[in-house]
């Protein structure tokens, strides 16, 4: 048989090419298509609505994934542990494509992500940490929580010539988002004799709780010594600004005000000059985290840690954030 084929074998390999094309497009799964996402269903297990933040997170990430055409299983755990288990087990027995994590706190996750893998299925931690070894999940997308800590206490010891007594309110116990922020913050003000932690407490990341735990420290601390809040979240920064405010002091003025999250109440409470920092914490994770699955399901290689980023805002652009971010 000689290598030149005929004109009817060139129409047979043409055929069968064409065959070939058109069965193997209808076993390649749609998201590998360039249709990313689009019938897809994975479960989201998301901390709860203890914020402004977690409230707007939860809204961009249904959104997202409306707009991919995924499938999203949401799951609020209300702040429970428990809860997150038992939503993960039921994805499982859903036979999902994969699931997203938002951890409420840090340990006690081993046995879980065991079971994620057991059953096949890729697993994505979004915003808090968890300690397990990382070949448990898939890729992580969060935010540098120990760099935040570091930029809110850079800010302060700048602003008061590195000295003040300080005010901590702390977030969810346990959480990694609480302890590295404290890690941060402690670290640079260890670099400063005059700048000290007199008390710190939990405020569990909400608002009212922030407010109560103020009020018990406006009356077993001296006022007159308190020269700042530093808040794990916005949100228990405006309960304190509100207890303070009860207490006959100006909170921004009296006593700084410095929290995370960027929410757009605090750039109200910067136009009222009632807040003096706060350091962003973007809500845009789920669409890194639904191209990390993408990326995945389609046997590319993903990133461990995917990072999302920014910065500190202040007073002189609150009015043009806050403009930006409550529409
Ligand atoms: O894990 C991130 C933290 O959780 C946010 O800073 C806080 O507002 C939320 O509840």
């Amino acid at each position: 048989m000689g290598v030149l084929m005929d004109h009817r074998n060139v129409r047979i390999v043409f055929f069968v090419l064409c065959l070939g094309v058109i069965v193997a497009s209808t076993l390649i799964p749609a998201y590998a298509q360039g249709d990313e996402g689009q019938g897809l269903t994975i479960g989201f297990s998301q901390v709860g609505s203890e914020s402004d933040w977690r409230t707007a997170f939860t809204a961009i990430t249904l959104a997202e994934a409306e707009q991919r055409g995924i499938n999203l299983l949401f799951s609020n755990a209300e702040n429970s542990q428990e809860a997150q288990f038992e939503a993960i087990r039921s994805f499982i027995e859903q036979q999902v494509d994969a699931i997203i994590l938002a951890p409420v706190i840090e340990t006690g996750w081993i046995q879980i992500l065991q079971e994620v893998q057991a059953a096949g299925i890729p697993i994505v931690i979004i915003d808090r940490n968890v300690t397990a070894d990382e070949s448990l999940y898939l890729a992580r997308v969060s935010s540098d929580f120990v760099f935040e800590g570091r930029l809110a206490a850079a800010w302060l010891a700048q602003e008061t010539s590195g000295k003040c007594k300080i005010v901590e309110l702390e977030g969810t116990v346990g959480s990694s988002a609480a302890r590295d922020r404290q890690i941060g913050f402690n670290e640079v003000i260890a670099l400063f004799p005059d700048m000290q932690i007199i008390i710190s407490q939990t405020g569990d990341f909400r608002r009212a709780l922030g407010k109560e735990v103020m009020e018990g420290i406006l009356h077993t601390e001296n006022p007159a010594e308190i020269c700042a809040v530093w808040a794990h979240n916005d949100d228990m920064a405006i309960g304190a600004i509100e207890a303070i405010k009860e207490a006959g002091l100006d909170p921004g003025q009296d006593i700084l005000i410095v929290s995370v999250d960027a929410i757009p109440d605090i750039f109200k409470a910067m136009m009222e000059e009632d807040a003096n920092a706060s350091v962003e914490l973007s809500p845009y994770m789920a669409g890194p985290a639904f191209d990390a699955i993408e990326t995945y399901l389609n046997g590319e290689m993903v990133p461990k840690w995917i990072p999302v980023t920014g910065g500190i805002y202040l007073p002189d652009t609150a009015a043009e954030e806050y403009a930006r971010r409550s529409q």
